[in-house]
């Protein structure tokens, strides 16, 4: 349900996938905003070039839909090789890799998305493929049974993640590249909103690109989502024109507010300042009241909350800020005093 949200960062499967594929940029320089990123890529890049070498392996973390498959592509495209694309949960077993790595030419891309996925044995089968670009297979067990040695082709592996922390220390380490991607600011969202209404051949003006990118959370995918929607909007219930009215009477109707807040969203501030007192309230709670997994408040609802400083997290639980309040029209609660954690309880039996 949560991920059916209109302002679900995650993609809503391929349907969308193929839809958003022609809103993809394809080269470097069209990738708007994460300029770090951009900046030292392109030396990367230009040093390989330089040297005659495939790239190094690349790790790529964030949140969903800031632009790491995106950015996985157009590596492929500017060092002019080819991309294989797989994930973490589509490879069962270390046998499911053999047909991709086998496959490599020199310099081609393999993309494991979600790699953090993988399996212990599949780990340990890749790491001699990322560094020495062999891999040990046993043929026949038992008695009979050896290890062969089959050299590949040097490849670049791209690894993406939207959880760094679950990745072991040892699969972190072999990747040369590592890059963490942000939420993305309203100017940059702005741009990419332009260029996207541009391809749709939607006329658009400054003001509904505005509107449209602070409600994006900081998001690309979510960006163009919203665009899709007030293009079909525009096009039922005005004259096809984005214009700053026609965006937010469409995105009235998805109940998104002006920050990109849904009913979700709100619902979950409402019970934590009105339910809880403005907490901290641990998340198993609000989940329980709010009749959500605690998944969904973690990988969906809090990861903006946090980020726009509505929710705080405290050891003892989550936190509602003033201005969260003030969004919600909803008065501030007092501050509650909150025992530090290591304070003796007074009542407690002394040891
Ligand atoms: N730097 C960028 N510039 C313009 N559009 C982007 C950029 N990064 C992502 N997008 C848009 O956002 C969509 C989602 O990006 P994607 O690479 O699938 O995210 P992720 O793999 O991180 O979940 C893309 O299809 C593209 O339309
Ligand atoms: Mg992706």
């Amino acid at each position: 349900m949560a991920r059916d949200r209109i302002i679900s960062q995650e993609s809503r499967g391929p349907n969308e996938e193929q839809l958003i594929q022609s809103l993809r940029p394809t080269r470097l320089d069209e990738c708007v905003g994460q300029r770090q990123v951009i900046e030292q890529l392109k030396i990367a890049m230009a040093a390989a070039r330089q040297r005659g070498e495939p790239l190094e392996h690349i790790l790529l973390d964030g949140p969903p839909g800031l632009g790491k498959t995106t950015l996985a592509h157009v590596v492929a495209h500017e060092m002019d090789t080819s991309i294989k694309i797989t994930s973490g949960p589509a490879l069962t077993k270390p046998g499911d890799l053999m047909p991709w790595l086998t496959n490599m030419e020199r310099g081609d891309v393999l993309f494991i998305d979600e790699i953090h996925r993988l399996s212990h044995s599949i780990e340990e089968f890749l790491y001699p493929a990322m560094e020495d670009f062999r891999i040990d297979f046993a043929i026949e067990s038992g008695m009979s049974g050896r290890t062969v040695n089959l050299p590949l082709k040097q490849f670049t592996l791209i690894g993406a993640t939207t959880r760094a922390g679950l990745l072991t220390a040892a699969m972190r380490d072999r990747f040369g590249l590592q890059f963490h991607f942000d939420f993305y600011n309203v100017e940059d969202l702005m741009t990419m909103l332009r260029r996207s209404a541009g391809k749709l051949s939607v006329p658009a003006e400054d003001g509904a690109l505005h509107a449209l990118a602070r409600r994006s959370r900081g998001t690309p995918r979510v960006a163009n989502r919203l665009l899709r929607r007030t293009r079909d909007y525009a096009q039922v219930r005005a004259d096809g024109h984005l214009t700053t009215e026609v965006v937010e009477q469409a995105l009235g109707i998805l109940q998104i507010d002006a920050l990109g807040l849904d009913e979700l969203d709100r619902s979950y501030l409402r019970a934590l300042i009105t339910t809880y007192g403005g907490g901290p309230a641990g998340v198993e709670a609000l989940a329980a009241t709010l009749g959500q997994e605690r998944d969904t408040l973690e990988d969906v609802v809090e990861p903006y909350l946090l980020q726009i400083g509505f929710v705080t997290r405290t050891r003892q639980g989550r936190m509602a800020t003033a201005p969260a309040c003030e969004h919600l029209h909803l008065p501030t609660p007092p501050p509650r005093v909150v025992p530090p954690p290591d304070e003796p309880n007074l009542f407690d039996e002394p040891a």
